[in-house]
């Protein structure tokens, strides 16, 4: 063989294992490319399992603590409608405070706000405009609130410009044309009440027997239900109002105003619930449904309220 000959064999093989170097080096590197990427993938893959696993965690730690909240309330959100689960550290805070109360007592009370302060912990009135409206000492209206369609009621059975909101004025008119049928009278004195009308009711009780006792028979501004066009105050025409409890008008109203779908809003043995003392003069109008079962459940406005109306 010639040398130029060898030396072209050489050449080429040279070439080759070059192309053969380069082939391996560039596969080396994709190796490693591809180890890397696994190794990435895989512990990302592992950091959002973690996530997920401590997520779940968490959720499970929730629900364990809802679980033993509950179990501090006996499960009693299986057993009655008006648990509300937005308001169990308030129904906790106050077991603490009133051991000696059932589960339902505790439930009802907190959903009649009783854990809350009088004209402190203050709630906008809901159901504006419509018979299922609570104002209390805790429930208000604001001082443009002005019920629609209120009425002028018959002179007949009021004192001069007293105003209900329509269906209740013709429930009272009803009511009081039907009493007279067996000569009893029941008179409208007071009905709505704007909010800067009670501004000067109130002021002038507070000025004479002090804010305490106004409290105790005087809505404050805001808080008069008489601002909803769907309370009244009566008399008889003989005796003063604050008399009323006396006269043969009550015995009748005791007896009939849930049928006409008033009931007694401030009864004597609910001044816990109510915020007022006993008032046998003022009616509330709440449709005939509502006045009959609380009248045959012998329960205030309030525990009706918070009971049987969904907030
Ligand atoms: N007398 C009642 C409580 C009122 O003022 O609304
Ligand atoms: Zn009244």
């Amino acid at each position: 063989m010639s040398t130029k000959k060898i030396y072209k064999i050489k050449k080429k093989n040279f070439i080759i294992f070059l192309l053969f170097i380069a082939l391996f080096i560039f596969g080396i590197i994709e190796i490693i490319f591809c180890i890397g990427k696994l190794i990435t993938t895989s512990t990302k893959e592992k950091e959002n399992k973690i996530i997920i696993k401590e997520n779940n965690n968490n959720d499970t730690k929730k629900d364990n603590n809802k679980d033993k909240r509950l179990d501090k309330l006996e499960n009693i959100d299986k057993k009655i409608d008006y648990f509300n689960y937005n308001y169990i550290d308030r129904y906790l805070n106050y077991k603490e405070n009133n051991k000696e109360l059932s589960i339902e007592q505790i439930i009802k009370n907190v959903n009649m706000n009783l854990d809350k302060t009088h004209y402190e912990d203050k709630i906008p009135a809901k159901n504006l405009n419509e018979e299922t409206i609570l104002v209390n000492k805790y429930y208000y209206l604001d001082e443009n609130y002005v019920p629609n369609n209120l009425e002028k009621i018959n002179n007949q059975y009021a004192l001069d410009n007293m105003k209900l909101v329509k269906e209740a004025k013709e429930a009272f008119e009803k009511l009081s044309k039907d009493a007279l049928k067996e000569k009893l009278n029941i008179i409208a004195m007071s009905a709505y009440r704007s909010y800067s009308y009670q501004i000067d009711l109130y002021n002038r009780y507070a000025k004479s027997d002090g804010k305490e006792k106004a409290d105790t028979y005087s809505g404050r501004p805001g808080h008069s239900e008489h601002q909803t066009g769907l309370a009244v105050d009566v008399y008889n025409k003989k005796l003063p109002y604050t008399s009323f409890e006396n006269t043969k008008e009550y015995e009748w109203m005791m007896k009939n105003a849930y049928k006409y779908g008033f009931i007694l809003r401030f009864p004597k043995d609910k001044e816990e619930e109510t915020g007022y003392h006993f008032e046998s003069w003022h009616y509330r109008y709440v449709g005939i449904d509502i006045a009959t079962y609380i009248k045959e459940n012998n329960i205030s406005f309030e525990e009706y309220y918070a009971t049987k109306i969904k907030e």
